[in-house]
């Protein structure tokens, strides 16, 4: 099972496993770093109304600390919400493009909110606490005493469901104010009338030319070549030459080794898709992260449709993204296969503007799945691919 990426998918997914994970710390974090911000506020600013200050250096100064604050608040607000949601919206990977939403919802946080998030995490907790400190006050009875702390060890742990609870419901609030439907992924459109079938048949009929044709041909040349080199005098003005010719074909034909593998990846056929991405993603400029979960072979159209979707996906990161940081993902659930792949670059790729994601939206459409993308100016980019693989082949 994947790795909850939110507080509310964790409280969810398993209510008891909820307990052992660290996402309760987490929540309570959320709410205290917020609480504490916006009660520090207030107590600032009603500290300065206090202070033996004239009227207008009082109102002066605490207008200064609400902006003040309200201008740190928003970026804070990013930052926290990634204690609570590592989610897709790309919540605590880098800073949000700085908008007048990200400002607004800050100063809603101080100034209205926060004080919420102290006093659900202190009611939560000052149950329990209260219960457990029963034997240090003076007026308790014997069996007070006793019942108090068992109550309170009992309470502990369920404070961590209203705590975890209301952080989830201000995380999906902050996530949908400061992540608006521009971060959300879209369906690539696609054809599925778009030759794809028809480009997969020339494709093969190439690669059988180049192999059948082309290569024999220069392995039988690089053969001769090698033959003349031994019967010429050596050290010859013609052995040197014809040295330099059996060189070259020998170049010519690991060209066209590579060539064939491109068009037909070996790695693929022989050995999977796990090796196969770990190869483009070797090759890749960008240092890329796996996290390939797949329960052995997959049909093997569903293995090229995911190699070529990484491959090109990967080559668009290093081309265009400026990302220092790329991943790529992928599961098997439910008879879907799942590929991600994320950068933390500069965003906005359009298919509009090229041929090659508009090309994989095609392929995978031609595989029964879809491709998604995510790309908001600024970035993250997430392309997704969904790809049917009803059950794995031999
Ligand atoms: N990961 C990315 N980060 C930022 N921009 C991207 C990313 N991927 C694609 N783009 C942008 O989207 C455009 C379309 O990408 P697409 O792959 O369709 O075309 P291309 O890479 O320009 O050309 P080609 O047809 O050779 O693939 C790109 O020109 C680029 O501006
Ligand atoms: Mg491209």
């Amino acid at each position: 099972m994947t790795t909850p990426r939110t507080v509310l998918e964790a409280l969810t997914r398993s209510p008891l496993g909820f307990l052992r994970t660290a996402w309760p710390w987490r929540a309570l974090g959320y709410l205290l770093s917020g609480g504490v911000f916006a009660t520090g506020v207030y107590l600032g600013v009603g500290g300065l109304f206090a202070a033996p200050i004239g009227t207008f250096a009082r109102v002066l100064c605490a207008g200064a600390l609400v902006v003040f604050a309200v201008a740190v608040a928003g970026p804070l607000e990013h930052r926290r919400l990634a204690l609570v949601d590592r989610g897709d919206s790309g919540s605590g990977r880098g800073d949000p493009p700085q908008r007048p939403r990200t400002t607004g919802y800050g100063a809603v946080s101080v100034l209205a909110v926060g004080w919420m998030d102290l006093a659900v995490a202190l009611v939560s907790l000052g149950i329990p606490g209260f219960l457990l400190l029963t034997p240090f006050q003076p007026t308790a009875l014997p069996w007070q005493t006793v019942a108090g702390p068992v109550a309170g060890a009992l309470l502990l742990p369920v404070a961590a469901y209203p705590i975890g609870a209301w952080a989830a419901v201000r995380a999906a609030v902050g996530r949908a104010v400061l992540f608006p439907k521009d971060r959300e992924l879209r369906e690539v459109v696609r054809s599925r009338a778009r030759l794809v079938d028809a480009f997969e048949t020339e494709r093969r009929r190439i690669e059988r030319d180049l192999h059948d044709g082309a290569q024999q041909r220069l392995v039988a040349l690089t053969m001769k070549l090698g033959l003349a080199t031994l019967d010429l005098p050596p050290g010859s003005a013609a052995a040197r030459q014809v040295g330099e010719a059996h060189a070259l074909a020998k170049e010519a034909l690991t060209e066209l080794r590579e060539l064939i593998r491109g068009i037909h990846p070996q790695i693929l056929t022989e050995r999977g898709l796990p090796a196969a991405a770990r190869d483009i993603a070797g090759r890749c400029p960008i240092p890329a992260d796996l996290d390939l979960d797949l329960p052995g072979r997959l049909p093997a159209a569903v293995e090229q449709t995911a190699y070529y979707v990484t491959a090109e996906a990967l080559t668009n990161i290093a081309r265009h993204s400026g990302a220092d940081r790329c991943r790529v993902s992928a599961r098997c659930r439910d008879g879907v296969l799942r590929l991600d792949i994320e950068d933390n670059g500069s965003g906005d790729a359009d298919p509009a503007r090229g041929t090659g994601l508009v090309g994989l939206a095609d392929r995978i459409a031609a595989a029964g799945g879809r491709m998604l993308l995510s790309s908001p100016p600024g970035g993250p980019t997430l392309l997704r691919a969904e790809i049917p693989c009803a059950g794995p082949s031999s």
